[in-house]
This record gives C-alpha cells, sequence and structure tokens, in this order.
C-alpha cells in the first residue's frame, strides 16, 4: 500500500551485517564479532540504554560513501514496503562531534536519496535532529553549518534524551529554525509527560509531534492536537522495544485514533526494534483486529501530515486511492 514514513533515523536504520561491514571498512573496532552477539546486543532497558549504543555504534559511518550506503539500503528496503515518500531524519552532532565534516555526511545521504528517487521513484527529504542533552547553543551551530544547503533541507526537529530536557530548553533555536522557513518537529512524549508535548506545540510551534503518547494524560491537549490536527509520528514497535509500553494490548494508539488524532505509523529504528514501516502496520492489524479501512487510513495521514509539496502530496493521494480502488471491496468499506 503507498505510502510515507515520517519517522527514522538513519543512524538507526544500520543493519548488523552492514554495521560489521562499516566496521571492518574503516578499521574500528567494535565489541561484537558477528551478527549473533550483535543482535543479542540490542535488548534495551530503556531510551537511554538505546541511545548509549546508538551513539556509539555512529563511530562505524566516517565516508561519505557510508552514509550513502546505510541510507541506500534503508530506502532500498522502504520502497520494499511501498513507501512513496520518506522523510528522513539525521543528528548530524554524532558524527561532527567525531570530525567527521558535515559536507561529507550531507552528500552521501544525498546521492543515496538521489538514487532512490532515480531508480525506483521513491521521494525523500531529510530532516536535521538536534541531541537535546546538548546545549541550545550547539543546535544553533548545528544550523549555522547547515546553512549552506538549507534549500536541501525540509527541517529540523530535536531527539534524545528526553526526560530532563524539555522543549522548553529550544524554544529560541526553533523560532529561529522557523524564521528562516525551515519545517520543524520534535520528539516529544516519548519517555517524557504530557506539558513536554505541549510545551513542543505551544513554545516550540512543532508542524508535527514524534510519538508524542504522553498527551492521553492531558485530556484538553488531547482534544486540541484532534482539532489542529497536528500529526502524531507513532512507533509501536519502537514503544515496546524501549519499554514505553508493556504491549500493544496497553499501548496509547487506540486512544490516540479514538481520539480522532492525525496518527501515522513508523519504524523510527527499524534494524534495532525488530520491524520496519509494513511490520509495524502488521502487528497492530493483528493487535487491535484492525478492518483494511483503518489501515488505509494511517497510510493516508502519512501522505496528508507529510511535508511534500501540495501538487506532490495530491498525486500520492491519488495512488493510494488507485491501489483502493484496484484492491478487493473490504478496503475500501468505512
Ligand atoms: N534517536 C533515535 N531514536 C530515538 C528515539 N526513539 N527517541 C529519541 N531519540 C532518538
Ligand atoms: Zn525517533
Amino acid at each position: 500500500m503507498p505510502k510515507a514514513e515520517l519517522h527514522m533515523h538513519i543512524e538507526g536504520s544500520i543493519e548488523p551485517e552492514l554495521f560489521l561491514q562499516l566496521a571492518e571498512r574503516n578499521a574500528v573496532q567494535v565489541p561484537w564479532s558477528d551478527v549473533d552477539t550483535l543482535r543479542a546486543a540490542y535488548d534495551f532497558r530503556d531510551l537511554q540504554s538505546f541511545l548509549d549504543l546508538y551513539y556509539d555504534g555512529c563511530r562505524v559511518l566516517v565516508h561519505a560513501q557510508d552514509f550513502h550506503d546505510v541510507t541506500r539500503a534503508y530506502l532500498r528496503r522502504a520502497h520494499a514496503d511501498g513507501v512513496i515518500h520518506a522523510e528522513l531524519f539525521l543528528g548530524p552532532q554524532g558524527h561532527t562531534s567525531r570530525g567527521v565534516a558535515m559536507a561529507t555526511v550531507l552528500e552521501g545521504v544525498w546521492a543515496a536519496m538521489r538514487e532512490a528517487q532515480r531508480e525506483d521513484g521513491l521521494s525523500s527529504g531529510l530532516i536535521l535532529l538536534a541531541q537535546r542533552h546538548r546545549s541550545e547553543a550547539e543546535a544553533f551551530e548545528l544550523l549555522e553549518q547547515a546553512m549552506p544547503w538549507a534549500e536541501h533541507l525540509l527541517g529540523f526537529g530535536l531527539g534524545g534524551a528526553e526526560v530532563g530536557h524539555p522543549p522548553s530548553k529550544f524554544e529560541r533555536f526553533f523560532a529561529h529554525c522557523r524564521s528562516r522557513g525551515m519545517r520543524v518537529v520534535a520528539h516529544a512524549g516519548e519517555e517524557g509527560p504530557a506539558s513536554y508535548v505541549r510545551e513542543a506545540v505551544e513554545l516550540l510551534q512543532v508542524d508535527r509531534i514524534d510519538h508524542g503518547n504522553a498527551c492521553v494524560d492531558d485530556e484538553a491537549l488531547l482534544r486540541q492536537l484532534a482539532e489542529s490536527r497536528t500529526p502524531l509520528t507513532v512507533c509501536p514497535l519502537s514503544n515496546l522495544r524501549l519499554n514505553v509500553s508493556d504491549s500493544l494490548d496497553t499501548h496509547v494508539l487506540p486512544r490516540l485514533l479514538q481520539a480522532g488524532l492525525c496518527v501515522t505509523l513508523n519504524s523510527d529504528d527499524p534494524s534495532f526494534f525488530g520491524g520496519y514501516i509494513n511490520d509495524n502496520f502488521l502487528q497492530c492489524q493483528q493487535a487491535y483486529g484492525w478492518a483494511p479501512s483503518q489501515l488505509v487510513e494511517l497510510a493516508r495521514n502519512s501522505l496528508d501530515a507529510s511535508f511534500l509539496p501540495e501538487p506532490q502530496r495530491r498525486a500520492a493521494l491519488a495512488r493510494l486511492d488507485a491501489f483502493v480502488a484496484r484492491a478487493p471491496r473490504q478496503w475500501s468499506a468505512a
């Protein structure tokens, strides 16, 4: 089914096989000698225990070719899952802080994105994330370093360790990004409370919320998000692996849908969390007994919530409509 993926970290899509190849290619010492022991390390207590491994793992990304290979592998996999448009997250501070030049990172990623457009017709855009455990001054540095490529960027976002680093810490940075015509998004309400989601909306004035799970704890906020149709990029399998939720049975997703929010389904860090976008769709369908029309609504939301220019967005929605028109009748039943 044609759809967009709006919440996927490039660094979180390095499959173990590629990770070990890159480590060898760049002579980077890593504590895992084979795929099985590496996969066994993907056993996380919480967001921080994941981020520790994730940031350390970034050391295998050194040359533009490495960033290209990781991005191209994800885009191929996404294409196989019916993704026709992807908005990718990248955290340059995790690379520039190790001495990798911004140009190296961006040029590698963009080469892969152009290839995916040319070879698979998959469009994509890039959103740079500031790491929230770092200072707002460092976020401004990131913005300045990225400015030579501003016209090629969709926008900026906020990722990393959430609790203790509220959106308000980055209020001036976000205002600055917006004043430069950038789209803005922020991870909020993954491990943090509903008040962080509210801050992301009210202080940062984000175009979308990444995760947003905790908004269910604030009825007024829930109504506000539904009325403003502020999209949430929800990542169910990520939430299970990082113990944000015990199971899909207790996950907030059905409540978000019930409240009428513009929910999208995404994979977050697919190689670490046991599934790409279709795995997220399928496991939710099985857990919640969704009719096909619910899957179509989620796909429609993803295209609606994308930052595609209007003509392309309408064309993408028409592809989804054409898919539904060709599908068995229950796919279009309300
Ligand atoms: N960076 C990569 N994955 C993340 C997540 N799930 N939450 C916050 N920052 C991230
Ligand atoms: Zn994320």
